[in-house]
């Protein structure tokens, strides 16, 4: 696992997209096949997708040849509600860049049947050659998606139960009433995460220092479920200097020597 520190969370959002910008650029240089891109909600990555934007309005980036999967929704929310992930994704994102319609593809929160949903989804996933990237955030507890603590780090997509605490955070966008937050959600299982070629985590803010330092430091455990990043081979934590500090400085320095020997592509 690489983490690159940053000492803000507006440099990080940069270097994220940069990054994001260089891998799907390098792929199209090499192939015509689509990179395939995971791509999370939340305020977190809202910053990197506002310079994702900016570079496609410039010229300097196209999301054409592009195949982007969410990784998750709420169970029983209208997609026209302005907190549903499909409002969302097209605030923030969608509706600003060049990607196909059909090429976007987010978990459908209102299907009849929520089992095959989830199905269709994995299938689709691999139908499409799999994810290049998947970009994600974290919660307090260390979720990674809507894979709340005792999420099996083999799961795959399905509909989970919201913690309480993942409902009272997120009742910020719902009016600060616990009770709009729907209780279910349809998300990406952590493997779903981790069956990417490669994985970029975003986390800002010092709300998220617990979970960063459970993820890096501590044991690989369904109780957070972002340590299942360190089995995976090409993982990365992008952090700002409030998130990280709960980590051991002798992490710290590794981390910070580690960027300094090897240099970054961005
Ligand atoms: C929700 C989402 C996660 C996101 C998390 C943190 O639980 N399902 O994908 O990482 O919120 O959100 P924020 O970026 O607002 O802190």
């Amino acid at each position: 696992m690489k983490v690159v520190i940053r000492e803000n969370s507006a440099e990080g959002s940069l270097w994220a997209a940069r990054y994001i910008a260089a891998r799907i650029r390098e792929k199209a240089a090499k192939t015509d096949k689509p990179f395939v891109i995971g791509l999370c909600t939340g305020s977190t990555p809202i910053e990197t997708y506002a310079e994702l934007i900016r570079m496609v309005k410039a010229g300097e980036l196209s999301f054409k040849n592009v195949i982007s999967f969410n990784m998750d929704e709420y169970v029983g929310l209208p997609e026209s509600h302005p907190e549903s992930y499909h409002s969302f994704m097209h605030r923030y994102l969608f509706d600003h860049i060049d990607e196909k319609p059909e090429n976007i593809h987010i978990l459908n929160g209102n299907a009849a049947d929520p089992v095959a949903e989830c199905e269709a989804y994995e299938k689709a996933i691999v139908e499409a050659g799999g994810f290049d990237l998947f970009l994600g955030g974290v919660g307090e507890d260390g979720h990674i998606a809507f894979n709340e603590p005792f999420s099996s780090l083999e799961s795959r997509t399905r509909v989970v139960t919201l913690t309480q605490d993942t409902r009272e955070v997120n009742a910020r966008f719902f009016d600060g009433d616990f009770n709009q937050v729907p209780a279910q959600a349809m998300t990406v299982g952590v493997a779903t995460v981790l069956s990417a070629r490669e994985v970029v985590i975003l986390a800002f803010g010092s709300k998220k220092a617990r979970a960063l330092k459970d993820a890096i430091e501590g044991p690989m455990s369904h109780y957070c479920t972002l340590s299942g990043l360190q089995g995976h081979p090409a993982g990365t934590i992008v952090c700002d200097e409030n998130s990280i500090s709960e980590v051991k400085v002798s992490s710290y320095r590794y981390f910070k020597a580690v960027e300094a020997a090897e240099g970054s592509i961005v």
